[in-house]
């Protein structure tokens, strides 16, 4: 058969399987992507996790920008729920430039790693890392003890969640600024209180973390217009809640031919783990290899003395990857959901259009020699609307 009679008689079999075909095996993968299939968020090293009374806390704290150098930043100037707890801006701005795009928070009590390189195995140790980062809020540990002692309800609250006691005693004698993350002078300051000192502002540190975290873990996405499309197609097997062009995309996205759910599977659109798609910036932003490092002798990781997960419940610190060869240019692989809120894309928010977005892997796919964890993908225009326009619908 010649080329042009093969290519006729695919769009005649095209035309009459349109998407609305969905098999019964088709209908239970989809089921597996439906956020009725993402788990309760746990953290074991958060014994605050489900504290109503921690939640409440830490969700003051979240939006509190007395957390700051100069008064002006919390978590919230970054994570707005505007923008799916985004900033809508390139690069985050806190204190100062940073060099990252800000992440949603949505859903991401059930991710495993965060940042896109994924420096911190829980949300209280990156909460901690958000206080006291120079680019963030550029705060320090002890300003933080002194503000939740002088706070009359900040201090009855806490003393509540961790029923043990604040005393002037323990406060007074403490610096104003002292932290090992910040300038010169912060960091000095840190290095003359003793040991003991630093373990007990620690612990009270880590509680305000925890708090956070314990409230990041409840923001949430609602069902999606695909979510509600599943439902409906695993009820009567057909559903007009994605129209024509969406459905194409969903059937295009699962598949071979565009390779997308290899990594972007389950209930976030994403396996939480890290991948090479040629984002990295050799001698700048090399993603996952550069904290293998830093993760493991981290402080406040899962196996260290803040945590309250015994240490076998750490098995993804305990088994990180280390070869920092292959984890070379590797980030987190992003979740899709909410993705219209949540533009520019990459972690360096390289990207405004998803358009942008599907270019870069038709091109990086087919790179030779081959650099990165993408197999060859081509895509006609229609395709690539398809699937945009499925991508909307998350
Ligand atoms: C100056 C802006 C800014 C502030 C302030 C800020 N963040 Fe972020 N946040 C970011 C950026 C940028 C990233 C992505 C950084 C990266 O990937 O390296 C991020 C990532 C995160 C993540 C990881 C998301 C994921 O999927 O991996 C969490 C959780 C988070 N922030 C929570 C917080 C909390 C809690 C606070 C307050 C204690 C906070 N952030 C303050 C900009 C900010
Ligand atoms: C080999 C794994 C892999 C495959 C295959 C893959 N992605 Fe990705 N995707 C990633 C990673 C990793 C990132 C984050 C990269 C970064 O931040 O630099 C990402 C980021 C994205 C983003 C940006 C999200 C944001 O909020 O910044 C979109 C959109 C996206 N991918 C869509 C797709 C589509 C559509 C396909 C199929 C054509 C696809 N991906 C295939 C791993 C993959």
């Amino acid at each position: 058969m010649s080329k042009s009679v093969i290519t006729l008689v695919l769009i005649i079999f095209s035309v009459f399987t349109n998407a609305q075909n969905w098999s019964d095996k088709e209908i239970s993968t989809l089921q597996k992507f439906s956020l009725k299939a993402l788990k309760p968020s746990v953290d074991t090293s958060n014994k605050y996790h489900d504290n109503q009374q921690a939640i409440a806390f830490g969700k003051a704290l979240f939006f509190d920008k007395r957390l700051s150098s100069d008064g002006k930043i919390s978590c919230s100037s970054c994570h707005d729920d505007k923008y799916a707890f985004t900033d809508n801006r390139k690069l985050a701005f806190g204190t100062r430039q940073g060099f990252r795009n800000t992440s949603t928070l949505l859903n991401v009590g059930s991710q495993d790693w965060f940042f896109a390189d994924g420096a911190k195995d829980s949300l209280w140790s990156q909460a901690l890392s958000s206080i006291e980062n120079p680019a963030e809020q550029n705060f320090t540990r002890t300003e933080l003890l002194h503000l939740i002692f002088e706070d009359v309800n900040y201090r009855n609250v806490y003393q509540r969640i961790v029923k043990k006691e604040l005393t002037k005693e323990e406060i007074e004698n403490l610096p104003e600024k002292a932290g090992p993350n910040s300038s010169l002078e912060n960091l000095i300051a840190w290095k003359k209180l003793d040991k003991e000192q630093r373990q007990q502002i620690n612990t009270v540190f880590t509680n305000a973390g925890k708090a956070i975290a314990a409230y990041v873990a409840t923001i949430k996405s609602s069902e999606s217009r695909f979510d509600n499309f599943v439902d409906e197609l695993a009820d009567k097997k057909t559903s007009t809640l994605l129209n024509d062009s969406e459905q194409r995309g969903l059937k295009l996205f699962m598949s071979k031919e565009s390779g997308c759910a290899n990594c972007h599977s389950g209930p976030l659109f994403s396996n939480k783990t890290f991948h090479d798609i040629s984002t990295g910036i050799p001698g700048k932003d090399n993603g996952r290899s550069e904290v293998i490092e830093s993760i493991i002798r981290d402080e406040f990781n899962c196996l260290g003395k803040y945590s309250d997960a015994k240490p076998e419940e750490c098995d993804e610190l305990k088994y990180i990857n280390r070869d920092k060869h292959q984890l070379t240019g590797s980030y987190k692989t992003s979740t899709l959901r909410n993705i219209i809120d949540t533009a520019p894309y990459m972690h360096d928010g390289r990207f405004e259009t998803l358009y942008e977005v599907i270019n870069h892997y038709l091109e990086k796919s087919q790179e030779k020699p081959k650099k990165n964890d993408l197999t060859p993908i081509e895509l006609n225009k229609e395709q690539q609307l398809d699937l945009v326009n499925f991508l909307l619908t998350l």
